[in-house]
């Protein structure tokens, strides 16, 4: 049997109280609306419609491909409008629509099927999946008769005192045949909501002697949908639960699973310890045997295997490779890569600076724009000094190098192979391989000037004293 998709993501999402589209708000990193695309795309069907409204061109630019088409909703007046909205879209179409709403991210794709199969199984000409909701408010009841036969969908505003006791409630998601969308003429505009609810297809499916069903399958936490900050919220956890869950099952130990937050992007490797406070956002990888200690950030990163991620350290956009260690308190900037068994300690950023093997820049340091290779040693206070005010310029340190404590490089500067570089030096010249560079004025003495100086102090005192 042929299918289409709509997912209806035009409303205004007004009580998220936002200037960001409700569907394009994030659950787990993810905006709810692609969450629900990437559900309609494991159904395989002949086409996806998405129907948005007054910020159509922020999802079109967030979330445009090729298998996806958008229809335009220009003002919205309710969900049985935004699927009138699609017609154009189907033109032609002949098989099952499948709707979902863009505001319900949970859904998986498994129990759509499900739900398609009884509808095809008992030939229904429209179809409802519903589910049993703890707390029915904000969601529309599904009325049946006393032989089980559903006739309608009535909405938390419109339902009457018995109608409101009714838990088994509308989840958005519908299996309508093609033939059905005719019948979107005739729903009449709800007086008290201004709007033309989809949901009302249930009763004049019905009313035309057509065969109407509502299978109640799946648990409520699936069907959340999201319409407050609280249920962006609920969501979340949720979703979190899950991913955290889905990890722990492959192998990955978590101190505390409440205090963690991934991203649906991320993955992590089997025997990772991961402690508490810990965020793993965006595409970051994480791989095997590594541990990550508290309040860890790492954003779009990729994290190699045993290596160890010291307490509050932020790390994006960057590469950690096998056995090295940061932090803890390092700040890992984009474009940076850290080699294997390098480290980086306490109070070290960097910023698009490639760490060469085994090197090591233990303390207080600022390195950016700069390759280091490997074996290098970067001592305590080493500051690249890579803007003039203007412009940015690299440092290149080969492998080998020594550089003391409290070096200053003042890039461009290139630090040959082999070459030391003596403890408070101001480097603003190449310094040739193998060689020793110091820039610092000499050491002088005065012999016993201190005695000479407090006897001085003291006769100054007693002075003051008399
Ligand atoms: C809707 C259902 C309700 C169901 C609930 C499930 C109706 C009338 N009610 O209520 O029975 O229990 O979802 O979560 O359908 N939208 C448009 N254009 C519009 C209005 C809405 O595209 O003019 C989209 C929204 O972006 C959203 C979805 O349709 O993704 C649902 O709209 P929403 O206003 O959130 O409906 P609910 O009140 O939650
Ligand atoms: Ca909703």
């Amino acid at each position: 049997m042929m299918t289409a998709c709509v997912i209806l993501a035009a409303g205004l999402g007004k009580r998220m109280n936002s200037n960001l589209p409700k569907v394009l708000h994030k659950v787990c990193g993810i905006p709810m609306l692609q969450s629900v695309i990437e559900t309609a795309r494991k159904l395989k069907c002949r086409q996806i419609v998405v129907v948005t409204g007054e910020h159509d061109d922020l999802i079109k630019k967030a979330l445009a491909s090729p298998d996806i088409s958008y229809a335009l909703q220009k003002e919205p007046k309710g969900t049985g409008q935004a699927l009138m909205c699609a017609k154009q879209d189907l033109k032609g179409f002949q098989g099952i629509l499948i709707v979902l709403n863009g505001d319900t991210p949970l859904v998986r794709a498994e129990t759509i099927k499900k739900f398609l199969k009884l509808h095809l199984k008992n030939k229904s000409a429209v179809s409802v999946l519903s589910f049993q909701a703890e707390n029915p408010d904000d969601y529309g009841r599904v009325v049946r008769d006393a032989s089980g036969q559903v006739l309608s969908i009535m909405e938390q505003k419109d339902a009457d005192a018995m109608q409101k006791k009714i838990h088994e409630v509308n989840s958005g998601v519908y299996a309508i045949n093609h033939d059905l969308l005719s019948l979107l003429d005739s729903i009449k505009i709800n007086r008290k909501k201004g709007e033309y609810y989809l949901t009302d297809i249930v009763a004049a499916a019905l009313k035309k002697g057509l065969k109407t069903s509502a299978y109640c399958i799946g648990a409520e936490d699936e069907f959340m949908g999201v319409n407050t900050r609280e249920e962006l919220y609920r969501a979340s956890m949720f979703m979190k639960k899950k991913l955290i869950e889905k990890w722990a099952g492959k192998g990955v130990t978590f101190l505390d699973m409440d205090s963690v937050f991934i991203h649906a992007g991320v993955t992590i490797g089997k025997d990772t310890t991961v402690y508490p406070n810990v965020y793993l956002e965006g595409r970051t990888k994480i791989g095997r045997g590594t541990t990550i200690y508290p309040n860890v950030r790492i954003l779009d990163s990729e994290i190699g295997n045993n290596v160890v991620i010291k307490d509050s350290t932020v790390i994006e956009g960057s590469t950690i490779k096998n056995r090295a260690s940061v932090g803890p308190f390092a700040r890992i900037r984009p474009g940076s890569e850290i080699g294997i068994e390098a480290r980086i300690g306490n109070f070290v950023e960097l910023k698009k600076a490639v760490i060469g093997k085994a090197t090591k820049a233990s303390h207080l340091s600022y390195l950016g724009d700069t390759r280091i290779g490997e074996g290098v040693n970067i001592g305590a206070g080493t500051i690249t000094c890579n803007y003039d005010g203007e412009k940015k310029h690299r440092t290149i340190i080969e492998d080998g190098v020594f550089v003391g404590s409290d070096t200053q490089l003042v890039a461009p500067v290139k630090i040959g192979k082999g070459a030391y570089i003596g403890a408070g030096s101001t480097i603003i010249k190449n310094v040739p391989p193998w060689a020793l560079a110091l820039s610092r004025s000499k050491q002088t003495h005065s012999s016993e000037w201190a005695k000479k100086w407090q006897k001085k102090i003291k006769n100054r005192k007693s002075k003051v004293s008399k």
